[in-house]
């Protein structure tokens, strides 16, 4: 019988690599923690209908990607494509948006499903860190997530990054420019499917990748010509706050994001050395999406940052993140008795804090010294019946190779000493 292996467009997180996904997410999610986000999480489905209205019915999410299953019981619900829909769900049911409370700020870091062609950067289990700022109108939110974006991937070590801007309007300017851009659509000679987009969704055809598409795209009337006054004095507003920051963005009038509740500012971060699958995050301000799912009037902004694609990135451009050992001491008893007696003092050190293993499986001293090397641990503690018969064990510097003997009674005081 073969064995099992993990679904098409999955892969399994396993040491060590694991180890920089962690340190991503929480890098991802220091800068949130420590700017008023308060941490949220939702389920891993929704009711579909939550996705359909809020991502919206003509995008890729929703017509061809998503995960929906019928429950014995007749719920049709789906695996969670985006967090938005989501989170936005949460606040309004847990009540969160109470006057005088807004804005409401949220993090959350989970993992998420499309059933999308799978390729490299492209999964169909992926993960990411997410942020919403939700019950305000103010430029310098939008502005504020940017910049935590921004210092998210900076400290990360990333720097073959760049932030696309743009804006796209609001209910008052974009069914003007839209009507504009469809008469404009109309008069190309596009294939059956792009011509079927132009009717639905014509923004999301500035968008084609392909040649043929973009030639004819020259002379496309361009959103920012079409923005109202609110619209291009809130643009300039978060342009200035960014640009004050000393966040460097580039104006990116073709950028439309693939999902249908954005307004206004969106944005997008692209890695320059991950091929086709290049935005590692993204994220804009939906104004209307709240009152698409059932609730009030509550403008509001976020981003999601893509943790699989963000680790390809550090990947890409070589940088080795900076994890600390997880093991700093490594116990090897030789003998029965030095067995007991030692296994006590790991537990003793691990309840002191200090992080500590042991070698298990009854080895020898050769390959339990291997298991120490190979834990990365600073110490190694070896004890023998010898060794236990004076009261000592012996101290092994692994880095020096240095060893002494130190009084049992003394070992945990000796460990968290030089370990400081
Ligand atoms: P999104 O652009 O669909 O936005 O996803 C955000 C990020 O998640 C992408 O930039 C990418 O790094 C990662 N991602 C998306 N799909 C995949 C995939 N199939 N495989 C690997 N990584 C993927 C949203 O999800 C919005 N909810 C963001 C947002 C929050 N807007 C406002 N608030």
């Amino acid at each position: 019988m073969s064995t099992f292996q993990a679904p098409k467009g999955t892969y399994d997180l396993l040491p060590p690599r694991s180890a920089t996904f962690l340190a991503v997410r929480e890098a991802i999610a220091a800068p949130l923690r420590n700017s008023g986000y308060g941490y949220v999480e939702t389920p891993g489905f929704e009711n579909v209908e939550l996705f359909s209205r809020g991502v919206g019915e003509s995008t890729d999410i929703v017509t061809k990607e998503m995960y929906t299953l019928t429950t014995k019981g007749g719920d049709q619900l789906a695996l969670r494509p985006e967090g938005t829909a989501s989170v936005l769900r949460a606040a309004l049911q847990g009540n969160l948006h109470k006057a005088g409370l807004l804005p409401v700020k949220l993090w959350y870091s989970g993992s998420y499903y499309r059933y999308e062609r799978a390729q490299a950067g492209r999964y169909r289990h992926f993960s990411q860190v997410g942020a919403e700022a939700i019950g305000a109108e103010d430029p310098a939110l939008d502005a504020e997530l940017i910049i935590l974006a921004d210092q998210a991937y900076r400290t990360l070590g990333l720097r073959n990054f760049r932030i696309l801007l743009n804006s796209l309007g609001d209910k008052e300017c974009r069914p003007v420019y839209r009507e504009a851009l469809q008469a404009f659509l109309r008069g190309l000679d596009l294939d059956e499917e792009t011509v079927r987009r132009a009717e639905i969704n014509p923004l999301r055809v500035l968008d084609d990748k392909r040649e043929s598409v973009q030639e004819q795209l020259t002379g496309a009337p361009m959103l920012r010509d079409y923005l109202c006054d609110a619209c291009k004095a809130y643009h300039e507003e978060v342009r200035a706050l960014v640009t004050a920051a000393g966040v460097a963005f580039e104006d990116d009038e073709k950028l439309v994001r693939g999902l249908d509740y954005y307004t206004r500012t969106t944005f997008e971060f692209v890695h320059d050395g991950l091929g086709s699958q290049s935005a590692v995050g993204g994220g804009g301000r939906y104004d209307g999406l709240s009152e698409m799912i059932g609730g009030p009037a509550l403008p509001s902004v976020g981003w999601a940052l893509g943790v699989d694609r963000t680790v390809l990135a550090l990947e890409a451009e070589g940088v080795a993140l900076d994890i600390p050992a997880a093991t700093s001491v490594f116990a090897v008893a030789l003998g029965e008795e030095a067995r007991r007696v030692l296994f006590g003092k790991v537990t003793e050190l691990r309840r002191a804090g200090v992080a500590a293993d042991f070698g298990y499986g009854g080895k020898g001293l050769k390959g339990a010294m291997k298991d120490a090397n190979r834990s990365g641990a600073r110490f190694a503690v070896v004890a023998g019946e010898r060794d236990l018969a004076e009261g000592v064990v012996q101290f092994k510097d692994m880095a020096s190779g240095e060893q002494t003997a130190v009084p049992l009674a003394e070992l945990v005081d000796t460990v968290r000493a030089r370990l400081a």
